[in-house]
């Protein structure tokens, strides 16, 4: 399986690249506010936050955001390197962050553009990475 690996400089301007929009994120419902960042193919970034809806299931997820951005930006044929991903109680953005996985649905949508990437992500004990395919085995693809 050929798998994606990415300088730390870069890991580290993902990190801070999400870290920064985190801020804008719309959470009024959860005050958990999250931050994403993706690395494409071409070698940009594009970032997300998330939208929450006051009909909860319209939220969108930080990463979500971030790729459907990329998308409308450069078009359908994006390809995901890396994601980073951060996650902070309001008023406590500027700590370490709190543990913050991709969830379920945007795993599936980061392997359907990235089946290769690398994910950042703030884990139980402190930061973590692992490819999507750790983090989602076995998704869902039409042939
Ligand atoms: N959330 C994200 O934006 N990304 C994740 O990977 C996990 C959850 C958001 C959705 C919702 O606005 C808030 O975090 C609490 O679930």
């Amino acid at each position: 399986m050929q798998r994606t690996n990415v300088p730390v400089a870069t890991r580290d301007r993902l990190l801070r690249a999400a870290r920064k929009v985190m801020k804008n994120a719309y959470a009024p419902f959860s005050s958990f506010r999250v931050g994403a960042a993706i690395l494409t193919a071409k070698g940009k970034v594009f970032v997300g936050c998330n939208v929450e809806n006051s009909s909860y299931g319209m939220t969108n997820c930080a990463e979500r955001t971030a790729i459907f951005s990329a998308i409308a930006k450069d078009g359908p044929s994006l390809e995901i390197r890396a994601v980073a991903v951060v996650g902070a109680v309001r008023g406590n953005e500027n700590d370490g962050g709190v543990p913050c996985t991709p969830c379920g649905a945007c795993r599936q949508v980061i392997y359907e553009f990235g089946p290769h990437a690398i994910i950042f992500y703030q884990g139980e004990k402190g930061p973590k990475q692992g490819f999507i395919t750790d983090l989602l085995p076995e998704g869902f693809r039409l042939k």
